[in-house]
């Protein structure tokens, strides 16, 4: 059987879609330097599935490296999770961002070209719409990045634009997520930040667990319902769904480009009160000026992915804090 490789398969994101395409019967290759990962995520991945895991450590950058694996394994798909995400560290060193994200995509992809790998996915960003004045971004809204971080992701989507014109075989999906958060529902696998999160809900869960003092809400003067930003919300088993989705949707259409989000926004007040409820931890917090760059509300418009991929989010924000909570409890240190 052709094998799947996975760039960044041991990242927050991908580690879950590995255990989906595990489960599922497909045979994968994980490829990733644990720049932002731990070695440990392999073992829980391999004891949830009941089956080994291949990993290779090392960098997209490693043309050497990449293309031994693409010679040493036959693939038919690749599945490209690989990549740094922290948009304010994207702002204070673009170019670690324009390298890693932009260069090393340009390596695999020369690669996989080489191996007459045609098949890709990619993990692109609701980021890549920056700030187009709608609130409800379908996959029309004007591409428009506000940071470092989402122009290497349009930059990644315009080059793969740009190569499957040139290279009609090529079947393309770009996945442009909303704001995954939640943890596989055995409290094994989840979101493991190195540092101080920058994000609400991992935020929030070492607030529970007393990593942190207190959670900082990033202003209540926006123009919504109780003044706090709004946002799509979405369950991370959700999201690996969508990828097998999106590779099933692939075999009938060579070309995909879809939100994966729910449609539905969420305040972080109502994340507050969502998560001391699954969690019946009481979350202290203050009201803070608001973060530089952020956006006051936006949300997918998940309309295309349920026609192109026969995909929808199932999973709601009390599932979604019961789980992000379990993993936190279970693993105050994460994999360590
Ligand atoms: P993550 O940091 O947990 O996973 C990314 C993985 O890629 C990590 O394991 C990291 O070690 C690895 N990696 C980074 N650079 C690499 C390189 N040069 N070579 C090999 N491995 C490398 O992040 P995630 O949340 O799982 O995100 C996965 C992808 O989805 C990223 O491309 C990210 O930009 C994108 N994305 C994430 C979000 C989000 O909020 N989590 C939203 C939209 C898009
Ligand atoms: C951030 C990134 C975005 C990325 C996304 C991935 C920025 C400006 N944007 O989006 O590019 O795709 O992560 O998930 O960094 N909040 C607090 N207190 C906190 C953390 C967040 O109040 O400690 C608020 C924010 O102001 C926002 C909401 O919670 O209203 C969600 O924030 P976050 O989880 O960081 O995601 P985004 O800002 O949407």
């Amino acid at each position: 059987m052709k094998k799947i490789l996975v760039t960044g398969g041991a990242g927050y994101i991908g580690s879950h879609t590995v255990v989906q395409l595990l489960n599922s019967g497909k045979d994968i290759v994980i490829l990733d330097n644990l720049s932002n990962s731990s070695l440990g995520v392999i073992k829980r991945i391999e004891d949830l599935t009941g089956k080994a895991v291949e990993f290779i450590e090392g960098d997209i950058r490693d043309r050497a490296l990449v293309r031994a694996t693409f010679e040493q394994h036959t693939f038919d798909s690749v599945i490209h999770f690989a990549g740094l995400k922290a948009v304010g560290e994207s702002e204070a060193f673009p170019l670690r961002y324009f390298d890693n994200n932009v260069s090393g995509s340009i390596v695999l992809f020369e690669e996989m070209m080489r191996a007459n790998v045609n098949q890709l996915i990619f993990s692109s960003s609701a980021t890549v719409y920056g700030n187009p004045g709608s609130v409800c971004y379908t996959e029309e809204t004007p591409l428009s990045p506000i940071n470092v971080y989402g122009r290497t992701k349009l930059m990644v989507e315009d080059i793969l634009r740009d190569l499957q014109k040139a290279n009609p075989a090529l079947r393309i999906a770009l996945l442009r997520y909303f704001n995954p958060v939640g943890a596989h529902e055995s409290g094994r696998i989840g979101e493991n930040p190195f540092g101080k999160p920058n994000n609400l809900m991992p935020f929030m869960t070492q607030v529970a667990i007393g990593a942190q003092e207190k959670l900082m809400v990033y202003g209540n003067d926006y123009p919504t319902p109780d003044g706090t930003g709004l946002r799509d919300y979405i369950h991370v088993e959700d999201l690996a769904a969508g990828h097998l989705a999106a590779l099933k949707a692939l075999e009938q259409n060579a070309s995909i480009t879809v939100n994966l989000g729910t449609g539905k926004p969420y305040s972080v007040f109502d994340m507050i009160k969502a998560f001391e409820g699954a969690s019946g931890v009481k979350i202290p917090y203050e009201v803070v000026t608001r973060r530089a760059g952020d956006l006051s509300e936006y949300y997918a418009d998940p309309t295309l992915a349920k026609k192109v991929l026969g995909w929808e989010a199932q999973l709601g924000i009390d599932r979604m804090c019961a789980d992000s909570w379990r993993w936190q409890k279970n693993n105050p240190k994460g994999y360590s």
